[in-house]
Parts: structure tokens; C-alpha cells; sequence
């Protein structure tokens, strides 16, 4: 299965992904995730995108298309993939429409998360991921069963994102209306866009999403 989930900064395509990758045995492809580790590695793309990240703004298209297309080519891929956080911009989504095809592939589906705005800031400004295994919590939405011991790892270290701040979250919003949003023409265009309800719970995203993806294979 080859899905891409869209929608705004914290509309909840990480925590999502990481929850379809285990159902369906694919990978979750994070451009985010890929970029922070460059920057964590201080590689010549991490120094060119951590400024940009930082202030909220894209990371060149250019980068980014070389990036996913080394990654789709890896072997975890034959099963099929969730991106989140790619296509970003309509020269990325055309350029993923090229990728694809030269290597026969197809989306299955573009599944947007609907959110309101205003819903975005709480999210963004409560999150933080454990330090050991990435898994993705909230100070009020998401917390661990035990206080400050990951669920998954039992890890007492947390971290959160140099962007996760008040200030940020208002450029990374236009960055989403302005450069983002228009891509969702793109895929009602070649009629794969759908739609599901971000603004429920997690859990409650989660049964629509799979209710969807499920639907998908009886067709
Ligand atoms: P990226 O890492 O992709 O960040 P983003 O798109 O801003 O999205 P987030 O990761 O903030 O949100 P999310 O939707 O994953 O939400 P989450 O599940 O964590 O990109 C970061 C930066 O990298 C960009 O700004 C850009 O600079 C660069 N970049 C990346 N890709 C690029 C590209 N293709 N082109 C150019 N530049 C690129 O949820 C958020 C919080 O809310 C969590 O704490 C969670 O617990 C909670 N939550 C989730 N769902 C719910 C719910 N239903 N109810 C209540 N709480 C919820
Ligand atoms: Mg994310
Ligand atoms: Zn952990």
C-alpha cells in the first residue's frame, strides 16, 4: 500500500504513520524526521535546512525530491509506504507523479486530516518524543501511562522539537496555506483525495483511517 498523508503542522500524520506502519507492515516515510537527523548529523544538508526549519520556512524542493527518491528505492519499501510530510509543494508533488511512475508504482491514496487552525498551536506547543525510540507524546493529549517513562521503551529521556514553539508554528501554518494547500487540487484532480477528520480523537482517527485503507483493498 502507497498512501501520503497530508494536511497542516500537527494535524497528527506522525502520530498516524507510526500507527499504520505497524497495521500494515509499511514504513513510514517522515520528511521531517529525515531532515532532523541531517541536521542532528550535521551533514551538508542538515546545515542548510536547520536555519530554514528553525524559522518555519520549506527546505529547497530540490533537496527534498533527491532525498525521498533515494529512500523510496530502499529495500523497506517493497511493501509500500506512508509519507508524511512529503509533497510539500506542487513542483514536489509533480515531481513524485514522475518518480513513481518511472518505477511502476501508484498511489493507492491521498488522505488529507482535517484540523482547524486554532487546534494546532496546543498541539504543537504540548508535544515531545522519546529520546531513545522516537515515540510521540503530548502534555495533555498523549501522555505515557506512567509519568515520564516511555510506553514503549520504558526511556526517562525526552526531547522536544527546536520548531515546536508559538513563534514557529505561525510561519509553518503559511508555509502550509500558501505552498502546501495547493497540492490538494493536484490529487482531487486524479481523484484520490479523501478526507478524514482530524480534530477527533487519536483513537478515533486511527478506526477512520483504517476503515478507509481496509475499503481500499475490497475494491
Ligand atoms: P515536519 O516534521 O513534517 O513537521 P510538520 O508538517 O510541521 O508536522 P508536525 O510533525 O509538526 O505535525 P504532525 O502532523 O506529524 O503531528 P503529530 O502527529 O506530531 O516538518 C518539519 C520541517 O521540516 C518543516 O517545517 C520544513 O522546514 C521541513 N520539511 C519537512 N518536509 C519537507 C518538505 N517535503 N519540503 C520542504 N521542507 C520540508 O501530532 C502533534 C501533536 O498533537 C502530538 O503531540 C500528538 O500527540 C497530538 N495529537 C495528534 N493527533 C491528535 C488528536 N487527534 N487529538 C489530540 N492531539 C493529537
Ligand atoms: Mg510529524
Ligand atoms: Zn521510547
Amino acid at each position: 500500500m502507497k498512501l501520503i498523508l497530508l494536511g497542516p503542522p500537527g494535524a497528527g500524520k506522525g502520530t498516524q504513520a507510526k500507527r499504520l506502519q505497524d497495521r500494515y507492515g509499511i514504513v513510514q516515510i517522515s520528511t521531517g524526521d529525515m531532515l532532523r537527523a541531517e541536521v542532528a548529523a550535521g551533514s551538508d544538508i542538515g546545515r542548510e535546512a536547520k536555519a530554514v526549519m528553525e524559522a518555519g520556512k520549506l527546505v529547497s524542493d530540490d533537496i527534498l525530491i533527491r532525498m525521498l527518491a533515494a529512500r523510496v528505492d530502499r529495500s523497506d519499501c517493497s511493501k509500500g509506504f506512508i509519507l508524511d510530510g512529503f509533497p510539500r509543494t506542487v513542483p514536489q508533488a509533480t515531481a513524485l507523479d514522475s518518480m513513481l511512475a518511472s518505477r511502476r508504482m501508484e498511489l493507492d491514496a491521498v488522505v488529507e486530516l482535517k484540523v482547524d487552525d486554532a487546534a494546532l498551536t496546543d498541539r504543537i506547543a504540548g508535544r515531545y518524543t522519546c529520546a531513545t525510540c522516537g515515540a510521540g507524546y503530548h502534555d495533555d493529549f498523549q501522555k505515557p501511562r506512567t509519568a515520564a517513562v516511555c510506553d514503549a521503551c520504558a526511556g526517562t529521556t525526552f526531547t522536544r522539537r527546536a520548531d515546536d514553539n508559538r513563534e514557529t508554528v505561525g510561519a509553518r501554518l503559511a508555509a502550509y496555506h500558501q505552498q502546501t494547500a495547493p497540492i490538494l487540487p493536484h490529487y482531487a484532480a486524479q481523484g484520490r483525495l479523501q478526507a478524514v477528520d482530524g480534530m477527533a480523537d487519536i483513537d478515533d482517527v486511527t478506526k477512520a483511517l483504517t476503515a478507509l485503507l481496509d475499503g481500499l483493498g475490497k475494491r
